[in-house]
């Protein structure tokens, strides 16, 4: 993997899951990192874990005006944003409250990120967004339209901020904190289920998707594109 020594790498939602495996990757490659996320405790412990030169602070991406006052203070070379939106349910079923919220969580903070941050010559933003905008399951359509709105949302931003590329990573499912919330035995069925079902024969990682992220990061021909990494899981049945 190319080294990112030197660069200021931003990344939002940096304190948990895919976010905070990035942020780790970046650092052994060099890179100066910066977490942002809506806890202090959990920006805390991420600046601890990643150690090096990582900073942290708190931010809520869903806060428009916060996003572009942090973002006047600095510029970066690579910004990734890997923010949650956990809503699950049939849109006949899931309250529109929790449908807005989610949509407010991944969507919306993305859109406020790319609106502001300030990405030096040779810099990319990176979107993370997941499988379900083309792998509906039977209660997905919000989380299946957030995360195609991200992939439409990377296509036209790679023409508008061009030079600066911007690109997507879509994960399958991922052994990360995102599922704490499910009871345990909950969880093991899915993740056991996703090993047998998978042409990859396990469940992802959260590094299976940083690996992804700093793989686009450094590769200055590729934009607009997004980066499937999900064990096969779009071809499966
Ligand atoms: N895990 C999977 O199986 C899977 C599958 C497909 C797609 N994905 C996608 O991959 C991405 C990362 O998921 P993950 O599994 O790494 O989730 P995670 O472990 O729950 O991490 C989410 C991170 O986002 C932060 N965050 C949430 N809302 C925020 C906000 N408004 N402002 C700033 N930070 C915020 C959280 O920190 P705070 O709580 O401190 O704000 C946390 O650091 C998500 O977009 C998810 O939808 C995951």
């Amino acid at each position: 993997m190319r080294s990112h020594a030197g660069r200021r790498v931003l990344v939002a939602g940096g304190t948990s899951g895919v976010g905070l495996a990035t942020a780790k990757e970046f650092a052994a490659l060099g890179a100066e990192v910066t977490v942002v996320s809506r806890s202090k405790e959990r920006v805390d412990a991420a600046v601890a874990e990643v150690g090096g030169r990582c900073r942290g602070e708190v931010l809520d991406l869903r806060d428009a005006d916060a996003v572009a006052e942090f973002c006047a203070t600095a510029e970066f070379d690579h910004a990734v944003s890997s923010t949650a939106g956990a809503a699950r349910g049939r849109a006949d079923d899931l309250p529109l409250a929790a449908a807005r919220a989610a949509m407010d969580s991944k969507f919306w903070s993305a859109y406020h990120l790319a609106r502001s941050v300030r990405l030096r010559p040779g810099g990319s933003l990176t979107l993370v967004t997941g499988h379900l905008s083309v792998r509906p399951g039977p209660a997905s359509a919000l989380q299946s339209a957030v995360n195609g709105a991200l992939e439409a949302l990377v296509r036209a931003l790679a023409l508008e901020l061009a030079p600066i590329r911007v690109n997507a990573v879509s994960p399958g499912v991922l052994r990360t904190p995102l599922w704490d919330s499910l009871p345990e035995e909950e969880r093991t069925r899915m993740f056991t289920s996703a090993a047998q079902r998978l042409p990859a024969g396990r469940a992802g990682e959260a590094s299976d998707v940083a690996d992804a992220i700093a793989f686009l990061t450094g590769n200055g021909y590729t934009t607009g594109a997004t980066v499937v990494v999900d064990g096969g899981g779009v071809i499966a049945c």
